[in-house]
């Protein structure tokens, strides 16, 4: 099943509630909620207060992507936000399977991220720890951006690992993603689908997820 998880970083941050129960209505199943310090990354996004306040707002799932250095400091705050699921980046700390491990014992999905340049091999011995694996499609800070077209392997590589192993884990893909490079991402194997731009700057945001939803 193809799982849609619109980022609220391309919408219009003045009515992020409206913003939110537009595309849940349009069938988003996932909210996709970036968090950025300007440290692990060069750009500052919003925090565990912004999530915590929206959080009446939709019943979707919230998928937490934090972009910050040493994550385990914050894994509480977004608990307590009403964040569903955590993703931390495998460059982000030194320990990824202890945070990870965190996440869980919270009661929380949780999903390790990896970088455009990271080695996809880098998650294998993290599979038992996670429900889901990020690939980034793009390098992490902005909006935005063209996919860059060697993580499309990435994703390969990762599926038929799994595959092999007789692992079925949820795989995210998150940058630069439209309904025209969808099909080769799913063919791939990626089934978590983040989308910002694609379906936030849209004339009919609905109409994108449909579209999405139908691929
Ligand atoms: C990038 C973020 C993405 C971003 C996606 O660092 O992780 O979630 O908002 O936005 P688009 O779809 O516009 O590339
Ligand atoms: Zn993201």
């Amino acid at each position: 099943m193809i799982i849609i998880s619109p980022s609220v970083l391309a919408a219009d941050f003045s009515k992020l509630g409206e913003e939110l129960k537009k595309v849940e209505q349009a069938g988003a199943e996932y909210i996709h909620l970036d968090v950025m310090d300007g440290q692990f990354v060069p750009n500052i996004s919003f925090g565990a207060p912004v999530i915590s306040a929206v959080r009446k707002c939709s019943s979707a799932v919230f998928d937490v992507h934090l972009m910050i250095v040493d994550p385990q400091r914050y894994i509480d705050d977004f608990v307590k936000a009403g964040a569903d699921l955590i993703t931390i980046h495998y460059e982000s700390c030194d320990d990824p399977a202890s945070v990870l491990k965190y996440i869980r014992s919270k009661g929380l999905r949780a999903a390790v991220a990896i970088k455009p340049n990271t080695d996809v091999s880098v998650v294998y011995p993290l599979l038992d720890e996670v429900d889901m694996v990020l690939i980034m499609t793009v390098e992490p800070g902005f909006g935005g951006q063209k996919l860059i077209p060697h993580t499309i392997e990435k994703v390969r590589e990762l599926r038929a690992y799994m595959n092999e192993k007789g692992v079925s884990l949820d795989i995210q893909v998150d940058g630069g993603i439209t309904p025209e490079n969808l099909p080769t991402l799913i063919e791939a194997g990626a089934n978590v689908i983040v989308a910002g731009s694609a379906i936030f700057k849209a004339e009919d945001p609905a109409a994108v997820i449909a579209e999405m939803k139908k691929i």
